[in-house]
Order: structure tokens, then C-alpha cells, then sequence
């Protein structure tokens, strides 16, 4: 069976209004009915004007693409609507006989997926150069270590084989140092996850090492499965977590959170449905000399801190195809991470 061209309007990623003559609404496809915050039923035989309420600048447009019978684009333009308040759009007015399609693109939405996708290319090429430091210091480390090992038993001073057990354990702790920059040994295994489990599962192990740390849970329980490998999910959550706890010197309050995120920008696309989980804690904020670059492997100002954690986590995270973002300042700090929600789940969330 063919799908008919409301079907295909349907399944697009941006949202498109046709007006008649009359600027009767005719039609309204799903990502118009996101963008718009209100239901087709209630767009459909509406005029412009009870969606928009500046609809004037719009059927101005309409205006010049019926006149020049070509499409015509207006940028940066500010609609104001009943339901969704001002959106910042770019908008195509395409004339089609007595109709004229209207393509919204929302302008913030473009410069967020842009910003992203920019930040991600920059960030997998820093990966990748480091992994490679990381495997040539790696590859000597157990030729060094195995001659160190070697001098010891042939070493009568106990003094001289304490020298020798001083280059085995820096060579030991090179190495824990370059596993963890080199990530994990083995992919992810995706299987139906529950997130609250994978919450509830790092919130215990915090508990247990930070026994002052209170954790408070909002979290909305209706949240579909998801496809996702659970030990690298707590791991990333964990080390934002454990970063609260030690920024907070071992106590006070962390709240965690989830609910259910509509059209966002993951990995340089548009998401329209994607699991929210919010990790915030009330500790001193995120130094401003390092907040653009606490993701990058070895950035750190705690003391004793090998600044992998968060380097991890971001990995871990996209991964999942998700996002992973900060937002501080003193007295609170918010780690945002946007899981999308697979095709499947999204179809049985929005019947
Ligand atoms: N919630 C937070 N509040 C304040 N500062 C934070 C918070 N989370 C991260 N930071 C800052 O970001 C830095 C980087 O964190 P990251 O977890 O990557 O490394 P680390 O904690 O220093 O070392 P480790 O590899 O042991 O995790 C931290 O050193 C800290 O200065
Ligand atoms: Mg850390």
C-alpha cells in the first residue's frame, strides 16, 4: 500500500501548515502540532489568525509567493501564537494552486543542532588523537614494568629493589591511567532497560560512599524502556554523581531527576521524543575557568582528580546516540543527559 501525502507530511521532521484561500487551515502534520503545542483537531478549519496572532506578517508572505507564484522564505521571523508563545522560525511559503504549504523551521533549534554537531566533531577528533598517546605510552609500559621486575630478582640491596618497586608501581599506575583514556574494552550491549533501575542502582552505590549525600528522586515512572546497556548508563551516571558528592565535600543534597523531553537536538539532529534525566546538586558550581572544557579528557581542579570522569560519561552517553550537557553556577549545577527514545517507543508513547 502506498502511503497517502498526508501520511508522508506525517513523518516529517518539520512542521508544515496549508492554508486555503480564505487562510482556512486545511492541514497540519505532526511536527506542526509539536511546534504549535496544540492538537491538529484544533488547528484544522482554524483561520491563521486564531493560531497567530501577528497571522498578518504571515499572510503578507503569502501574499508575495502567490504573486511571484514561487516559493518565497522569510528568515528570522518572530510568530507569536496562542499556544506555544513566540517562536523564532524561518519560514518557506510555497504556493500550490488555491493552497500555500508553510514549512516552519525554528531558528534556535538550527544554531543548537549546528553548535552540537560542531562540538561532537571537535571532541571525537581530541578522543581519537589522545587514544593514540594513550596506546603508544601503553605499548613500552609492559616492556619497562617487565624489566623492572626482572632487576628486582637480581637485586640483592633491599634498598636499590625499593627503587625498582617504585618503577613498578608508577608503570601500574600509568597504565590504570591510559585504560581509562582508552575507554571501554568491549562495546555496548543494548538490551530493554529500565532507566529508574539504572538510577535507583547508582543512587545506592553514592549512598553507600557518601553516607552524609542525601538523593532526592522526581521521577516521572510512565517513562517507556529503552534500548541501552545499563553498566555504562550507571557508570556515566555515577561519576556525575560522585562529582556532586565531591564538590558538595561529602554532603548535602542531590536530586535526581526524569521526564520526558519533546523535539531536542541530539548529535546534530532533531529528536522528537527523548528521555530526560537531570543529576543537580546545591554544591559550590563548576570553576568558570574550566566549565567549556570539563568534558575533555584531563581536565580536572579537584585534588587527586585524573579528570576522566566526565570524559567517560560523555562517552558512554553517546553511545546511546544521547546527549550529555552542564549548566552551573554557585549553590546549584545541573548535568543533562538526552536519551532518544527509539522509533517503537516513541509510536507507544504518542497514542
Ligand atoms: N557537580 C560539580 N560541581 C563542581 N565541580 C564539578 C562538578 N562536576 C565536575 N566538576 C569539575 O569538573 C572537573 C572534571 O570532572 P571529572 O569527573 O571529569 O574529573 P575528576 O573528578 O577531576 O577526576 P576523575 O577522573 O577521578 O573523575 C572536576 O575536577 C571538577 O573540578
Ligand atoms: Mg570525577
Amino acid at each position: 500500500m502506498n502511503p497517502t501525502a498526508h501520511q508522508i507530511l506525517d513523518h516529517l521532521a518539520t512542521a508544515i501548515v496549508i492554508i486555503n484561500d480564505d487562510w482556512l487551515i486545511s492541514h497540519a502534520n505532526s511536527a506542526a502540532e509539536n511546534l504549535l503545542r496544540i492538537s491538529k483537531s484544533h488547528i484544522v478549519k482554524r483561520q491563521l489568525s486564531e493560531i497567530f496572532t501577528n497571522a498578518g506578517i504571515l499572510e503578507d508572505a503569502v501574499e508575495i509567493a502567490k504573486l511571484r507564484n514561487a516559493s518565497h522564505i522569510e528568515h528570522e521571523l518572530q510568530a507569536d501564537t496562542i499556544s506555544a508563545g513566540t517562536l523564532y522560525v524561518n519560514i518557506t511559503f510555497t504556493p500550490l494552486g488555491s493552497s500555500t504549504l508553510l514549512e516552519f523551521q525554528p531558528i534556535d533549534m538550527q544554531l543548537r543542532i549546528n553548535r552540537e554537531a560542531n562540538m561532537r566533531a571537535q571532541q571525537q577528533t581530541n578522543r581519537e588523537l589522545l587514544r593514540n598517546l594513550a596506546h603508544e605510552i601503553k605499548n613500552p609500559l609492559g616492556g619497562l614494568r617487565g624489566a623492572a621486575q626482572l632487576l628486582m630478582t637480581e637485586l640483592d640491596s633491599t634498598e636499590l629493589r625499593d627503587y625498582t618497586r617504585v618503577i613498578i608501581e608508577e608503570a601500574d599506575r600509568l597504565r590504570s591511567l591510559m585504560d581509562r583514556l582508552l575507554g571501554p574494552s568491549r562495546p555496548p550491549r543494548f538490551a530493554p532497560t529500565n532507566i529508574h533501575q539504572v538510577m535507583e542502582r547508582t543512587r545506592s552505590l553514592i549512598l553507600a560512599e557518601f553516607t552524609a549525600v542525601k538523593i532526592k528522586r522526581d521521577y516521572d515512572t510512565s517513562l517507556p524502556e529503552i534500548q541501552a546497556d545499563a553498566e555504562q548508563l550507571i557508570q556515566a551516571i555515577l561519576n556525575i554523581s560522585r562529582n556532586a558528592a565531591q564538590a558538595m565535600q561529602g554532603e548535602g543534597s542531590i536530586t535526581f531527576r526524569t521526564h520526558i523531553a519533546r523535539r531536542v537536538a541530539i548529535a546534530g539532529r532533531q529528536v522528537l521524543l527523548a528521555i530526560q534525566i537531570d543529576i543537580m546538586d546545591t554544591g559550590p558550581g563548576i570553576s568558570p575557568d574550566i566549565i567549556n572544557d570539563i568534558f575533555y579528557p584531563l581536565v580536572s581542579h579537584r585534588e587527586g582528580g585524573s579528570g576522566l570522569g566526565l570524559t567517560i560519561a560523555q562517552s558512554g552517553i553517546h553511545a546511546h546516540q544521547g546527549n550529555i550537557d552542564v549548566e552551573s553556577q554557585p549553590g546549584k549545577t545541573i548535568f543533562t543527559i538526552l536519551l532518544p527514545l527509539s522509533q517503537a517507543s516513541v509510536a507507544s508513547r504518542l497514542v
